[in-house]
C-alpha cells in the first residue's frame, strides 16, 4: 500500500511529479480528456507497475504521452505524411495516432505490437508535468480497469491511491471522454475509438478515413485492431440499459419503472430517481459528464438504469461508443411501433396474458378487432374483390361466407387472402399504438409483425389443457377442438421464433410475465 501524494498544479510540485516519474514511480495526472496514470515511457519497471495499479490486461497497449512534438522521434520509426498532416494540424489535442514504434519503446508499452500511439495533450498542466520529467510519459485513463475512466483527481484516488505514488490535482477535465485514436499505419487511416476530434474534423485535413467496427457493434474478435476494445469498459456497478426513441417515449417508458433510475438530459420530465449527464442535442456537455455521472449513479447504490439515447453525430459519437460499452450494448428500441408482440397457441391463455397486461398499464391492441375493421377499408375491398371475384362484393358490402369459401378453399389462395389483410390490418394497428403498445395477433409471425415488436412473447400450453379450454370456451366438441389445434403450430415453433415464453399449466402466469417484463424492458 502507498501513500499517494497530492499534488497541484504549482511548479515546485510539478518538479516533484517529474522527479517521482524519473525515479520509476506512477503519478496520475490531468489531461482535457480524463486523469492519465504515468510511468516513463523507456522504463519497462515502471510501465509493468501500471498494469499492477490498474489490473490491466497485458495485452491492451498503453498511449505515449508528449509534451513537444520533438519527442516523436524518440517513439516512432516512421512518421507518413498521413500522420504528419494529422500531427501538424491538431497537436496539442484530445487525438491519439498510431505510428510504427521504434526500439527505444519497451514491449510493455505496446504490448508486444509494432505500433504505438501517441498523443500530445491540450491540458497545460498535462503537458509541463511530462516537461518536468524530461522523458515521454506512458500512460492509460487512470480507472482500475473496467471502471468508468477517471474525470477528477477525487476519482483517481477512490480507484487506485493506494497503489501509485502521486497525483496532480487539476480540477475536472473538460472533455470528459478519452482522445480519439486513429491508426495510420494500414492504406486508409482508421478510427479506432471516436473522440472529441471528430471524424469529420480529421477528414477535412487527411480524406476519408473509416471507422472500426467495433466502435459501436459488439464483435468479437481475437485480435481487435485496438485491444481496448475488446474489453468490457466503463461500467457502474448497476445494469445500464440505453433507450432508444426521443424524449416522448423515453419519459413514458421510465416512468413505467419506478425502482429503476434514469440517466437523462436535463429537461427530461422523469419522476423515478435520476442522474442527469447533459443537455439534449449538446454532445460536448454529455460527453463532459458522463463519466462523472456513471460513477454517480454507483454513489446512489442503483442497480437498474435506463439510459437516454444520446445524438450519436460528431462528438457523440463518442459519448454514444462509451455508452454502448457500460451497457454492454443493451438497447430498447421504442421506435417500433409495437413493444411487445404477443402470440400462442389458440386456448393457450393469450387472452389471459393480454388482460394482465392491460391492468399494468400497457395499451394491447386486438388483431381480431382490426381484422374486422380494414373490411370497411375501400382499397382492401377492391383488393379482394379483384383477387377472389367482383361477386364477392355486394352493392359494396363484402359477402364473407363467399370470401371464406373461395380463400380457405387451397393454400394459396389463403396466402393471397392474408397477402392482402395482413398489411393493412397492421397499418391500421399502428395508428393506434400509443406507448406502451401490445400486439395481440394469433398470426404475429406470418404477418411479420414481429419485426415491428421491440420483443415477441409467446403463450403455450399443453395439448390437453388447450382441448379442454377451447371446448369449454367455444362450446365445441373434442373432434372440433383437435382439428382446430392441429392447424396450429406446436410449442417448438413458438419457443424457436420468440423471444420469450409463457408457460400456461399451472405456474403464475403474472410472475412470468414480471419476470419478462423485469428482464427484457
Ligand atoms: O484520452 C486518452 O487517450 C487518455 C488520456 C490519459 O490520455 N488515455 C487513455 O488510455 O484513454 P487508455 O489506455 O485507457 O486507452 C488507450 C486505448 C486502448 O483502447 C488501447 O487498446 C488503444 O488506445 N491503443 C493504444 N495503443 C495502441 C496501438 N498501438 N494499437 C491499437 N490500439 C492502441
Ligand atoms: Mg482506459
Amino acid at each position: 500500500m502507498k501513500n499517494c501524494l497530492i499534488l497541484s498544479e504549482n511548479e515546485s510540485d510539478l518538479e516533484t511529479a517529474g522527479k517521482i516519474i524519473r525515479n520509476g514511480g506512477l503519478v496520475a495526472f490531468p489531461t482535457e480528456t480524463v486523469y492519465g496514470l504515468g510511468a516513463n515511457a523507456f522504463d519497462s519497471e515502471a510501465v509493468e507497475n501500471i498494469f499492477k495499479a490498474k489490473g490491466r490486461p497485458g495485452d491492451n497497449p498503453l498511449i505515449v504521452h508528449i509534451s513537444d512534438k520533438e519527442q516523436i522521434s524518440d517513439i516512432v520509426s516512421e512518421i507518413n505524411p498521413k500522420a504528419k498532416a494529422l500531427i501538424d494540424a491538431f497537436f496539442p489535442a484530445p487525438l491519439t495516432v498510431i505510428m510504427k514504434k521504434n526500439k527505444n519503446i519497451p514491449d510493455n508499452v505496446s504490448a508486444g505490437l509494432d505500433t504505438v500511439g501517441v498523443r500530445m495533450p491540450e491540458n497545460k498542466i498535462a503537458r509541463k508535468f511530462i516537461k518536468a520529467a524530461g522523458v515521454p510519459i506512458a500512460a492509460p485513463s487512470a480507472n482500475k480497469s473496467g471502471r468508468p475512466s477517471p474525470t477528477s483527481a477525487e476519482y483517481v484516488i477512490k480507484d487506485i491511491g493506494e497503489c501509485i505514488d502521486a497525483v496532480i490535482d487539476g480540477g475536472e477535465c473538460s472533455v470528459g471522454v478519452e482522445s480519439t485514436v486513429i491508426t495510420t499505419v494500414g492504406d486508409i487511416p482508421e478510427i479506432l475509438r471516436p473522440g472529441a476530434v471528430t471524424k469529420e474534423d480529421i477528414e477535412k485535413v487527411i480524406g476519408k478515413v473509416t471507422v472500426s467496427r467495433a466502435a459501436f457493434e459488439n464483435i468479437k474478435v481475437d485480435k481487435a485492431p485496438s485491444p481496448g476494445m475488446k474489453y468490457k469498459h466503463y461500467a457502474p456497478k448497476a445494469e445500464v440499459v440505453i433507450v432508444k426513441g426521443g424524449k416522448e417515449k423515453y419519459e413514458k417508458f421510465v416512468n413505467m419503472h419506478k425502482s429503476a433510475f434514469a440517466l437523462c438530459f436535463e429537461d427530461d420530465n422523469v419522476d423515478i430517481p435520476k442522474v442527469v449527464y447533459g443537455t439534449d442535442g449538446d454532445s460536448e456537455s454529455q460527453a463532459k459528464n458522463l463519466f462523472s455521472s456513471l460513477r454517480h449513479l454507483d454513489e446512489h447504490g442503483a442497480k437498474k438504469v435506463y439510459a437516454r439515447f444520446p445524438n450519436s453525430n460528431g462528438v457523440g459519437a463518442a459519448v454514444y461508443n462509451r455508452l454502448l460499452r457500460a451497457a454492454a450494448f443493451r438497447i430498447i428500441d421504442l421506435n417500433k411501433p409495437f413493444l411487445i408482440g404477443l402470440t400462442g397457441q389458440t386456448g393457450a391463455g393469450k387472452g389471459y396474458v393480454g388482460k394482465y397486461l392491460t391492468k399494468l398499464g400497457f395499451n394491447v391492441l386486438d388483431s381480431d378487432i382490426y381484422a374486422r375493421k380494414v373490411l370497411n377499408d375501400t382499397e382492401v375491398l377492391n383488393n379482394l374483390s379483384n383477387e377472389f371475384g367482383k361477386d364477392v362484393l355486394k352493392d359494396g358490402k363484402l359477402d364473407r361466407k363467399l370470401l371464406a369459401e373461395r380463400s380457405f378453399s387451397d393454400k394459396d389462395k389463403t396466402e393471397k387472402l392474408n397477402k392482402i389483410m395482413h398489411p393493412a390490418i397492421l397499418r391500421s394497428a399502428e395508428k393506434d399504438a400509443l406507448f406502451p403498445a401490445v400486439l395481440d395477433a394469433a398470426l404475429l409471425f406470418e404477418a411479420g409483425a414481429d419485426k415491428l415488436s421491440f420483443i415477441t412473447v409467446s403463450v403455450i400450453a399443453d395439448e390437453d389443457l388447450r382441448i379442454k379450454r377451447i371446448m369449454k370456451r367455444d362450446g365445441i366438441s373434442k373432434s372440433e377442438a383437435m382439428l382446430r389445434i392441429g392447424a396450429q403450430h406446436s410449442s417448438d415453433f413458438y419457443i424457436e421464433n420468440s423471444d420469450c415464453v409463457v408457460i400456461n399449466d399451472g405456474r403464475d402466469i403474472e410472475i412470468q410475465i414480471k419476470k419478462i417484463l423485469e428482464e427484457k424492458l
